[in-house]
């Protein structure tokens, strides 16, 4: 079968390269892709909200599967758009429709559908530029830390944990009132803060079934022991030494199984993933967040470890036919680095050439930001290479990883050096 994949990052690249492997894949496309895509599918130039040129291609191409890799056209509706042509919409398409992307569109909405369906999570109080004022009086009788969550999509940007109330009061003037995120701000919550380990867990659904993916840990913070301002994540390992079978199983209960049938009772369609992220609170699942795809960088090491065909799988999401497909996984650990420009993730500078790309055998370097500029790869965004090795334990994959790291250069690299230490350490208390 014919596929496209939208997207162009690292959890791109990750997905072109799991699915060529699968022998149901005859012609591959990503849009618009990355150098890296480029050597394992063949990339076209269109973007990833532009529905009509997105559909016109999958007609002249026969695309039979599309995968939708990030946020922002899911939550546009780019199903939406498919179902409601007569031609385009017997295309099987990876990724819920606009109201099932809410989950991650709204924060507001999420927050509420996890009330309604009991899905444990932290408890939050939403106001708007009319209460504002209602807002500090609620941040006064608040303990610290405060957790202050703009509802729409603001780029990773839009949380913020403070202990200073006279903080916690300027930062939720400035989302709901001088909208400092626009529309996506236009609400805010403030959420009960929840004290523990993160861990994320990935769900495949086509609405009424689903498979439980490994579990990944990720890791948000520029620099090591954690400091420093968010990014999108500079690693992850699967699996995750503290989610073991006991906390997995009150995940699948109390958490994926009131989230399906949720979807289902309020009869929300939903084709695709949805990775949550959860608390690991004194081994009680509680959700941070829902989203509504994958994570990147999660997904370089979530799919190394699945052993199902995963074309076979996907299709099954897309067209409904999930029941009774259970999933194999690779008992190994994977490791992923992300190898980011220096600046990252403030201003930095692209067109660095990158150099040893071929020299990296024992490891896999999935792309992040790059392209070909001439005969040369060089940075093109942020987060440039994601570098992913497997190993039949934790210390083996990180060495991996870490070696192949070692053999790339561009001016200005880094990349975190603590990615899976928290782990190893936790396997030999
Ligand atoms: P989100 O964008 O909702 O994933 O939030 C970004 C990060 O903020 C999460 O990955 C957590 O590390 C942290 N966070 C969000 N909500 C909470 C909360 N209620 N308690 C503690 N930490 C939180
Ligand atoms: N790595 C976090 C995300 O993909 O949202």
């Amino acid at each position: 079968m014919n596929i496209l994949i939208i997207g162009n990052g690292g959890r791109e690249h990750a997905f072109a390269w799991k699915i060529k492997q699968s022998k149901q894949c005859d012609k591959l496309f990503v849009a618009p892709g990355n150098a890296g895509t480029g050597t394992v599918a063949e990339n076209v130039a269109i973007a990833v909200d532009d529905f009509a040129k997105l559909g016109q291609f999958c007609l002249d191409n026969a695309i039979e599967l599309v995968v939708v890799g990030p946020e922002v056209p899911l939550v546009k509706g780019i199903r939406d758009y498919f179902e409601g042509d007569a031609k385009l919409k017997t295309i099987a398409l990876v990724g819920p429709g606009k109201t099932g992307a809410q989950l991650e569109g709204s924060k507001d909405f999420s927050k509420q559908f996890m009330v309604r369906n009991n899905v444990p999570t932290a408890k939050a109080k939403t106001f708007f530029p009319e209460t504002v004022n209602e807002s500090f009086t609620y941040i006064d009788s608040c303990t610290p830390p405060i957790v202050l969550k703009a509802d729409g999509l603001a780029a990773g940007k839009g949380v913020i944990i403070t202990d200073d109330k006279a903080e916690a009061k300027a930062v939720i003037k400035e989302m709901l009132v001088d909208k400092k995120f626009g529309d996506a701000s236009a609400k805010v919550l403030i959420e009960e803060f929840l004290n523990g380990i993160e861990v994320s867990v990935f769900v495949l659904t086509d609405g009424k079934d689903y498979v439980v993916l490994p579990e990944a840990k990720d890791y948000k913070r520029i620099g090591d022991n954690d400091t420093g301002p968010n990014t999108g994540g500079m690693g992850a390992v699967s699996p995750v030494v503290f989610a073991d079978s006991v906390f997995l199983k009150k995940v699948e209960d109390n958490v994926i199984k009131p989230t399906i049938n949720g979807l289902a009772k309020e009869g929300i369609p939903y084709k695709g993933f949805i990775f949550i992220g959860l608390m690991n609170v004194g081994g009680e699942p509680y959700v941070i967040e829902y989203n509504a795809r994958m994570g990147d960088p999660e997904t370089q090491v979530v799919l190394p470890r699945i052993k199902t065909d995963f074309v076979s799988l996907l299709n099954a999401a897309a067209t409904g036919a999930l029941k009774n497909f259970s999933i194999e996984t690779h008992p190994e650990y994977a490791v992923t680095l992300s190898m980011v420009s220096g600046g990252y993730p403030g201003d930095y500078e692209k067109g660095k050439p990158i150099t040893g790309l071929e020299r990296v055998t024992d490891a896999v370097a999935f792309h992040a930001g790059t392209k070909k500029n001439q005969n040369q790869i060089v940075t093109d965004g942020g987060r440039v290479i994601s570098m992913m090795a497997l190993g039949t334990d934790l210390a083996t994959a990180r060495e991996k990883a870490y070696r192949g790291a070692s053999i790339l250069a561009w001016d200005g690299l880094y990349f975190r050096k603590d990615i899976g230490l928290d782990l190893l350490a936790l396997q030999t208390k």
